[in-house]
């Protein structure tokens, strides 16, 4: 589904990303972990097309398409979703129809027309009851006044209702309390089918413990040094990184 070969990208003319190489297939979720400063939030952004991020060698496809080639937009249309480590806050902008238009930008790249209240009402209200999110909360104004816990319920509530066939979670620091690591790994666990694969980045060994990685990959200084299984996790959170 995504596959990255001698990736190596970077900002300002500094070479940060120093030749990845990464397969995800459908149905599989793969974690990456690493120190701070190692490039784990630059992949991401540098898969979704975000600006300022120059890629001076590799390729990244996903479902054969030649990312490198596509917009941002036009990569969240092929159906790749990512959350933020840092969300952004939309003032008069409520949840629900942030999601509406995010919906109806997806439907229009299709050639589909925009997505009736009825049968967006109907979706909204069955991926709320799925992750057990509060009418009132659709209503607030995007990610104003959230707390850490309400942002990650929103993103994994995006996440539902946009079905993506790849998922990106940055979930790297940002005070995560053990109730949002929950909503979290519930929510991918829920939303996990053999059609679509998740990349979660994390310095947590235990959300793995409740999102159950197939594969597990160490990022230290631009480079993927070590990939194993959900074993890796456990020997990375008793040694730490310096013997890799
Ligand atoms: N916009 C930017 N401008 C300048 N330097 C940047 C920028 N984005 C990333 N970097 C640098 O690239 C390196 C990798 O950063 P990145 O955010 O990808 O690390 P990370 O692995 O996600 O770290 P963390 O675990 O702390 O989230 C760091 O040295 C960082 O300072
Ligand atoms: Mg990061």
């Amino acid at each position: 589904m995504l596959s990255i070969k001698n990736l190596h990208a970077g900002i300002d003319g500094k070479e940060i990303l120093k030749g990845i190489n990464l397969e995800i297939k459908k149905g599989e979720i793969h974690a990456i972990m690493g120190p701070n400063g190692g490039g784990k939030s630059t992949l991401s952004n540098v898969i979704t097309g975000r600006e300022d991020y120059v890629v001076t060698d590799g390729s990244i496809y996903f479902e054969g398409k030649d990312l490198l080639e596509l917009a941002p937009e036009e990569r969240a249309n092929a159906g790749i979703f990512m959350s933020f480590q840092y969300p952004v806050e939309i003032p008069g902008v409520s949840v629900s129809n942030f999601l509406k238009a995010a919906v109806n930008a997806n439907r229009k790249a299709q050639g589909l027309e925009d997505i009736s209240a009825k049968e967006f009402l109907k979706t909204v209200k069955e991926k709320a009851e799925l992750l057990d999110i509060k009418k009132d909360f659709l209503s607030r104004s995007l990610n104003e006044g959230f707390s850490g816990g309400e942002k990650k319920r929103n993103e994994i509530f995006q996440m539902a209702v946009l079905n993506p066939k790849m998922t990106l979670l940055d979930e790297t620091d940002s005070g995560l309390d053990i109730d949002a690591l929950r909503i979290v790994a519930h929510g991918v666990n829920k939303l996990k089918s053999p059609d679509n694969a998740v990349l979660v980045i994390t310095h947590y060994q235990r959300l793995l413990e409740y999102i159950i990685p197939d594969f597990v990959h160490v990022l230290i200084d631009g480079k993927i040094v070590k990939s194993g299984t959900k074993e890796l996790a456990l020997e990375l959170e008793e040694k730490g990184y310096d013997w890799l």
